[in-house]
């Protein structure tokens, strides 16, 4: 082996410059193997210009930054890019530029550094004979085959501050907060903060809510002199019997435009039903921001090694995982196939019901 490459797809998280570090120092210092570095994922590979060779200087000092020094998009699926044609976006498969690019810049093992969209590629790549393993990647820990993906840690931490300094505010001013949170499809994020933050009510997409028992919940609260609620709301969440608020992109376009957001919802129906002040922060991309936590450096760290360990042994289409608190590997086809969404049912659920927490059903 002489030169591999790494990219990083999708959504950024804190914890991607830890892995491309881990990657560069293990390949160059202890293998003598070139690295070569593609910018904004997919799509630099249709662009000489965006591959360059990592040195070890590019890695230095990147340890606690957030975001990723490669760059990265969401658009670049080389099996369905999008187009201009006569006035239209037309999608085509271009895939086979990819595969070329990698070529004729010798790449003999790429490590592809995403979410379950980029793996999705990256499997269809593996089918066209480009050898990849694969690193996951995402807030949103919905990744299967992993018990945990790095930059999960942070986006927690950073919601389970916002917990903590609206408890003071809600508390001073007796309203009723309601924090909403990342997390796609997955309520991860808003079950795991909402336990450390000491949240009232948690709503996740894995669990149908009905607003009538929130609303209950929370004048429960007030008749027993709690004058003031803290409700997590992963952006996914739904009323029961409702539609889903986000389930497809388009669909959900659609539906947060009409009910103007979960947390707005909630907020306008407590309003409604029990005149109390209600006020809506919508976290966003603060949690995809800011510098990775311990945890999230040394995981990305591991999972750059165990990536190069991966080549070295010709495993590929697999991808590396933490099982316990081993780092292992396994196939990316396994890990892609369905979400890793909350278990109502799982002990993770119960402990918060039994700490309290109304979660809506
Ligand atoms: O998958 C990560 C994530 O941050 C989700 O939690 C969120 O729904 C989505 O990406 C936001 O994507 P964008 O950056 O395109 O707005």
């Amino acid at each position: 082996m002489k030169r591999i490459g790494i990219l990083t797809g999708g959504g950024d998280c804190p914890g991607l410059n830890a892995v491309i570090r881990g990657v560069v120092k293990g390949a160059v210092i202890q293998r003598g193997w070139e690295v070569i570095g593609i910018e904004d994922g997919f799509d630099g590979l249709l662009d000489r210009g965006k591959c360059r060779l990592l040195t070890l200087d590019d890695v230095r000092g990147i340890l606690p930054r957030g975001g990723t020094i490669l760059g990265s998009t969401n658009r670049g699926n080389p099996f369905s890019f999008p187009i201009e044609k006569d006035g239209k976006t037309v999608f085509i498969d271009i895939s086979d530029q990819v595969v070329g690019t990698l070529k004729e810049l010798g790449v003999e093992a790429l490590v592809v550094v995403g979410g379950d969209g980029s793996l999705k590629i990256a499997q269809e790549l593996i089918r066209k004979g480009v050898p990849i393993v694969a690193v996951p990647k995402t807030i949103d820990n919905d990744l299967m085959e992993t018990d945990v993906t790095f930059g999960y840690n942070t986006a927690l931490e950073t919601a389970t501050d916002a917990l903590d300094k609206l408890h003071s505010t809600a508390e001073s001013h007796h309203r009723v907060m309601i924090l909403e949170v990342m997390g796609r499809y997955a309520g991860w994020i808003a079950l795991e903060s909402g336990i450390a933050g000491g949240a009232d009510v948690i709503l996740i997409p894995e669990i149908p809510f009905e607003i009538k028992r929130i609303c209950r919940a929370v004048d429960d609260r007030r008749r027993r002199g709690r004058r003031f609620s803290i409700i997590v709301a992963a952006e996914g969440a739904f009323p029961r019997g409702g539609e889903r608020v986000v389930r497809k992109k388009a669909e959900a376009a659609h539906q947060i435009e009409r009910l103007g957001g979960i947390g707005e919802y909630v907020a306008r129906e407590i309003g409604t039903c029990l005149d109390m002040d209600t006020r809506v922060t919508v976290l966003g991309h603060l949690q995809r921001g800011g510098s990775p936590t311990t945890f999230d450096r040394c995981l990305g760290s591991r999972f750059g090694i165990k990536a190069l360990e991966l080549i070295e042994k010709g495993a590929f289409g697999q991808m590396v995982c933490l099982k316990g608190r081993d780092i292992r590997s396994a196939p990316i086809e396994k890990a892609v196939r369905k979400l890793k969404l909350v278990n109502p049912g799982g002990d993770m659920v119960r402990a918060a019901e039994e700490l309290g927490i109304m979660l809506g059903r």
